[in-house]
């Protein structure tokens, strides 16, 4: 059989939980993030002399038909899930790659609109297919920048490198330590005593349409009155008078400090740190919800050593720091909790550190 008639391909991405480090990669600051063990697969089986795309989810609704030669534009594309193929198709054509038409089939556990980044495993793993179809070799940062490239057609919002890196970087047993200026990362072991859980606070979050872009362009703003490029240069004492700014100086320390933690095994630091991130985030950053700051008062309230809400917030997931061996206790009380106060199937589970995008076995 042809290599272009109907050969089937599959590629995978992760989604991600931020352990710490929110709203500082578009300041060229730090975060430490870990990918889960929820992923998004694209199976790709190609046709030849077809000039066309057609894609279907397993997760959503309806079917979406994208040119190969990367034409649709896709904020024309509804549903609205498809932008993210005609994205990828767009951005992978706009950087040399030459498609062959046929399906995509896409699936995922990744929860979406939860902060877990399913956009960004999605958009990952569909800049992989079109990488890997259209024979263009790039390495892990220009495929994570060409897939921020395709959710940026797709959606419009200005996100920064923070799930697309760590999806492409990932190590199972490891946080990652991003340093989004340099765009290196540093892979941080994590004890094998320690686990993460995930807590849906009940409310969904979109970036479209929320503060995301308006915090942006404020710390954008912030530096460059400061005349400095990023506010990875500022100190506390030229941010003190502002609360936003303040938020992401404050939090690439915390960033350091955490990471420092871990590598020294210090852990009795990781929780208070990742409360003061919260805190933070809630106070400083404006970005929490009083759903959001429930969840983490009832992770506490069952035995996390710390939580913080993950991702941009405006509703969504938190992440608890667990004992490995309490993950499953923690996260039964927790949903029992988010029942009593009337959140209809509450979304609760325990996260592993998984493993890097790429091909998909079989
Ligand atoms: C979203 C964006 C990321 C990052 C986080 C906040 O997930 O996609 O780039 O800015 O919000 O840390």
């Amino acid at each position: 059989m042809a290599a272009d008639d109907l050969t089937v391909r599959r590629w995978r991405a992760p989604g991600r939980i931020n352990v710490i480090g929110d709203h500082t990669d578009y300041q060229d600051g730090f975060c430490l993030p870990m990918a889960i063990d929820r992923e998004c697969r694209v199976t790709v089986r190609s046709t030849a002399g077809t000039p066309t795309i057609t894609a279907t989810s397993a997760q959503e609704p309806g079917t979406v038909v994208v040119a190969t030669d990367g034409s649709t534009d896709p904020t024309t594309v509804e549903p609205a899930w498809g932008r993210f193929v005609a994205g990828a198709v767009a951005a992978g054509t706009a950087r040399g790659a030459t498609l062959p038409g046929g399906t995509w089939t896409i699936t995922s556990s990744v929860p979406a609109g939860s902060g877990l980044s399913s956009s960004s495993a999605l958009s990952v793993a569909l800049v992989l297919a079109a990488v890997g179809l259209g024979g263009l070799h790039l390495d892990p940062v220009a495929l994570a920048r060409l897939a921020l490239d395709a959710e940026i057609r797709a959606t419009g919002v200005p996100g920064g490198l923070l799930d697309q890196m760590t999806a492409l970087h990932a190590v199972p047993g490891h946080l990652l330590l991003l340093d989004c200026r340099t765009l290196t990362v540093e892979p941080v072991p994590l004890p094998r005593s320690l686990g993460f859980v995930v807590v849906h606070s009940g409310r969904a979050r979109t970036l479209a349409g929320s503060g995301y872009a308006e915090r942006r362009a404020a710390v954008e703003a912030a530096a460059a009155a400061l005349g400095l490029p990023a506010l990875r240069d500022a100190t506390p004492d030229q941010v003190a008078h502002d609360p936003r700014a303040r938020h992401v100086v404050s939090e690439n320390a915390r960033v350091l400090a955490f990471a420092d933690a871990l590598r020294t095994g210090r852990t009795d630091a990781l929780g208070p740190l990742m409360l003061a991130s919260h805190a933070s985030l809630r106070d400083d950053y404006g970005v929490s919800t009083p759903e959001l700051d429930r969840a983490v008062d009832r992770l506490m309230a069952h035995g996390a050593l710390g939580a913080r809400l993950t991702g941009a917030g405006f509703g969504g997931c938190v992440v608890g720091l667990v004992q490995r061996n309490h993950a499953d206790d923690i996260v039964a009380k927790v949903a029992r909790d988010l029942v009593a106060a009337g959140v209809t199937d509450p979304l609760a589970f325990a996260v592993r550190p998984g493993a890097a995008a790429g091909v998909a076995p079989d």
